[in-house]
């Protein structure tokens, strides 16, 4: 499974880039306001340390406005994914884009049917929000196994990047699932590391070895 950031702030994102296991990125208007930089900016830079996809989403709501956004997004660089809302005219800019050539993530999906109608679309990814649904009282995680039912059944290549990724057991949950990406907040992709078990294994290998005298170089 790949692991994106979900994060529009180039600083915390580098901080995590150096690690080697970061395979994209993807933002929203949300995450794009709590930033101090300029959009386009922040994109830039973005695209620059992160050599896979990084998801700009645009903010028009008519196809016609949504792929002038898109196009205007997708110079920034060559990595950028256009990101629409599943909406008719979500899906109408997303036949478009696609079908110019562009990488597209159809976003806000809460059903199977949104997911099926988004990969007929010609969408490159498609973002089921788990975390929503959980807080409205269903199971975020049987969307992801339902949408990865369908496009198994039918052979669409579009991939389930999982947002709204809330804690490390939808991670897991994710995997699991078949989830081909999961988009994580910074804090979260920090603490996958994490047990208690390995820091105290650790703490006694290095206090035997101590012991011992010896040094490898
Ligand atoms: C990413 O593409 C989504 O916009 C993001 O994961 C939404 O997360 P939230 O539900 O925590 O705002």
């Amino acid at each position: 499974m790949k692991l994106f950031l979900d994060s529009a702030d180039p600083k915390e994102i580098a901080a995590l880039v150096a690690t080697g296991l970061i395979d994209g990125v993807t933002t929203n208007p949300s995450l794009a306001a709590k930033t101090s930089m300029p959009l386009f900016d922040a994109l830039r830079q973005i695209c620059e340390m992160v050599p896979g996809s990084v998801s700009a989403e645009v903010t028009a709501l008519t196809a016609k406005e949504m792929i002038a956004e898109g196009e205007k997004l997708a110079k920034i660089a060559s990595n950028i994914t256009i990101k629409v809302p599943l909406t008719w005219d979500g899906l109408m800019a997303c036949k478009h884009l696609s079908g110019a050539g562009h990488t597209v993530n159809v976003t806000l999906c809460f059903s199977p049917n949104q997911a099926l109608l988004a990969a007929k679309a010609g969408a490159t990814y498609i973002s089921p929000f788990i975390g929503r649904l959980d807080d409205a009282g269903h199971d975020g995680m049987d969307l992801i196994r339902e949408i990865r039912l369908v496009y198994d059944n039918y052979s669409f290549s579009t991939e389930i990047l999982a947002a709204s990724v809330r804690h490390a057991t939808h991670v897991r949950a994710c995997a699991m699932a078949g989830a081909d990406i999961a988009t994580l907040p910074p804090a979260l992709f920090r603490s996958l590391i994490q047990h208690p078990l390995t820091d105290k294994g650790l703490a006694a290998f290095m206090e035997d070895w101590k012991r011992s005298g010896q040094s490898i170089l």
